[in-house]
């Protein structure tokens, strides 16, 4: 745990790390020592220094839960001040089925849902730019061969580079990299490109990127690649599912979509190729009246919460239908680049956490484990 662990802990320091096991991370459900996030723990002339490194991205919760340490340890005899510093070391989970690893990319999440229209989209790139605002190294991939939207929410056009004619280099935009078809073609994907060449042509996109940092930029990886998938539960979902090595899945849902069954779909496949499904998320779920402020549930309230409590699977968030939230990603900038730390830039930060917090507690390596978060995983 200590950053020299030949040095035994004193019996202050000993104590310390005894009350540091009581606070229990609020998102994780986990205490920093066993979970091996604490670092370093040392107490010299009544000052605790504790370093911490958290396996999601978390920055705006880092002076809260500085005072839970800080409460802690005010207890511990012998303390008088502490000192904590935080980081993010977000670690590679394998894929349930061993697919091999995608290079430059640590975790691949897909957003997917049973119907269209639902607003995957717009939350995949808000989802992606408030893991990027909360400390990680964020791509995103737009799945959507048919109709491709992330050009222009992430306000991204012209052709990517390709450094050696085979390999092409996403562009990056506010903090995160993003690949499209739309970047690759003028016009939206012919409709003669049937089935298999339109999933060949996402394998590419896929494979043939160059995700994460070049070597001479310091080659870091990227620790999540989210996966803008297209509508429906077809084709392109299973193989993307079967062949790339996706490390878990949201799904997003409406209130009607949840009451006309759509969503279990969206569970459902990936149930089929046991995908672990970190959560759903409720979209256009409570309207704001512009006017008179009055808050509207116009499909009905608890959708979210009865399918959780029927799937096992938690509600990561409920947002509101906002419109704002649509003409800030029509324009190139979505809620999390206009408004990151307006209500609804919280909630979706809200969500990115809550996410990248159940990922983080998948295993590393399932060597002929199934996944424990999926919904009723079979082999
Ligand atoms: N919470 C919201 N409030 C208001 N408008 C929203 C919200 N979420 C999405 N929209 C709008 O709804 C429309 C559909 O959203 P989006 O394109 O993200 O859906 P999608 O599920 O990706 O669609 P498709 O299935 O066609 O890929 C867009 O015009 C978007 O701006
Ligand atoms: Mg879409």
């Amino acid at each position: 745990m200590n950053s020299t662990p030949s040095t035994p802990l004193t019996a202050t320091e000993s104590a310390a790390q005894d009350a540091l096991r009581a606070v229990l991370d609020p998102l994780t459900g986990q205490d920093w020592v066993s979970g091996r996030q604490l670092k370093s723990l040392r107490v010299s002339d009544g000052v605790a220094t504790v370093q911490i490194a958290l396996g999601y991205p978390s920055r705006s919760r880092w002076t809260a839960y500085s005072q839970l340490i800080e409460q802690a340890l005010s207890q511990v005899p012998g303390i008088k001040q502490v000192q904590v510093t935080w980081d993010t070391q977000i670690q590679t989970h394998a894929a349930p089925r061993g697919q091999a690893p995608l290079p430059g990319v640590k975790n691949l999440i897909a957003v997917a849902s049973g119907k269209g229209g639902v607003g995957k989209s717009t939350t995949a790139v808000n989802l992606a730019l408030a893991l990027a605002a909360e400390g990680a190294r964020v791509g995103l991939l737009d799945a959507d061969i048919y109709g491709p939207s992330q050009p222009l929410m992430l306000g991204l056009s012209g052709k990517p580079d390709s450094p050696d004619g085979k390999t092409i280099t996403p562009p990056i935009n506010h903090g995160i990299q993003m690949m499209s078809i739309g970047l690759l073609i003028d016009d939206k994907a012919p409709t003669i490109w049937r089935g298999p060449m339109a999933t060949q042509a996402l394998e590419q996109l896929l494979r043939l990127s160059n995700w994460g940092q070049t070597k001479d930029e310091g080659g870091q990886p990227l620790d999540y690649l989210i996966v803008d998938m297209p509508p429906g539960t077809g084709d392109i979902h299973l193989t993307l599912s079967q062949r790339a090595p996706l490390t878990a899945a949201v799904v997003v849902t409406t209130p009607q979509d949840i009451a006309l069954l759509d969503a279990r779909k969206g569970l459902h496949m990936f149930e089929k190729v046991s995908v672990p499904v970190l959560g759903v998320i409720e979209n256009m779920a409570v309207y704001h009246c512009p006017n008179c402020g009055h808050e509207a549930h116009i499909f009905g309230e608890d959708g979210g919460k009865r399918l959780a409590e029927e799937t096992g699977v938690p509600v990561l968030g409920s947002m509101p239908l906002d419109l704002n939230i649509r003409l800030q990603a029509d324009s190139g900038k979505p809620t999390m680049v206009s408004e990151p730390d307006g209500k609804v830039g919280q909630m979706y930060r809200g969500m990115a956490q809550r996410l990248a917090a159940g990922l983080s507690k998948l295993p590393k390596d399932y060597s002929g484990k199934m996944p424990g978060v999926s919904v009723q995983p079979k082999a």
